[in-house]
């Protein structure tokens, strides 16, 4: 069975952040997808430190959360990024989160499916919306699109029940999603993962 994890960074477990991805949710349960929601806002993150420990052991030197959901995300074939619009960016939580979560991790996710949700009051969405979707890119993942922005507005839960256009635009994005995992599957059996070439790591003109 095909598995999507879906990290809120929002501090508030039933939030906006949390009714949008839990509007995805009852449509990957109805397209038969499994899920797992993991609360990562609410939770004491740090922030990476450059110490290069992962490049030897292929996981974080801070054992918490990020070792943790790394070893679910390697064996799931999407991941959907929720945070809360915090003066136009990211909330700082997930930001730490996912710089070591995706900084310290080896394995392939070469065809994984991404997408990322915001929920903002009033701006800053498109902002966040790009800082997010900027780890999947680098990553090798194919990120899912929706029929509007991938946002919802509101101060509370409440107020996001009723932006029926913003859950509109979660429960497309969410099929969107379950059609592609269920495409590169296929794909995969049928034809194999593209090559990726590896070896050239150039920052400097002398390409060391
Ligand atoms: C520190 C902080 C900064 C915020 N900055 C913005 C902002 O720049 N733009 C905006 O529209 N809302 C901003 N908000 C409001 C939240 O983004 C908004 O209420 C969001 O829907 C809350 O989602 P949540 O309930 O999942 O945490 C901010 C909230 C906090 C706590």
């Amino acid at each position: 069975m095909a598995k999507v994890l879906l990290l809120n960074g929002s501090p508030r477990p039933n939030g906006c952040t949390a009714a949008a991805l839990r509007e995805m949710i009852s449509v990957f349960e109805a397209e038969g997808i499994e899920t797992e929601l993991i609360q990562v806002g609410n939770k004491d993150i740090r922030g990476c430190v450059a110490c290069g420990s992962c490049g030897k052991t292929g996981k974080c030197v801070f054992d918490d959360l990020v070792n943790e959901v790394a070893r679910k995300f390697e064996s799931a074939d999407g991941l959907v990024i929720g945070s809360p619009v915090y003066y136009a960016s990211p909330n700082g939580t997930i930001l730490s989160f996912l710089d070591r979560l995706f900084y310290s991790t080896r394995f392939s996710k070469h065809m994984k499916t991404g997408a990322a949700v915001v929920s903002a009051r009033r701006g800053g969405n498109t902002a966040t919306f790009d800082v997010l979707n900027k780890y999947f890119s680098i990553s090798g993942m194919p990120i899912a699109t929706s029929t509007y922005w991938n946002q919802v507005h509101g101060f509370t839960a409440e107020d996001v029940r009723k932006d029926l256009e913003g859950l509109q635009t979660m429960r497309n994005l969410a099929r969107n999603m379950s059609f592609m995992i269920r495409s590169f599957a296929e794909a995969k059996d049928k034809y194999g993962l593209p090559e990726v070439e590896h070896g050239s790591f150039t920052s400097f003109p002398d390409g060391k």
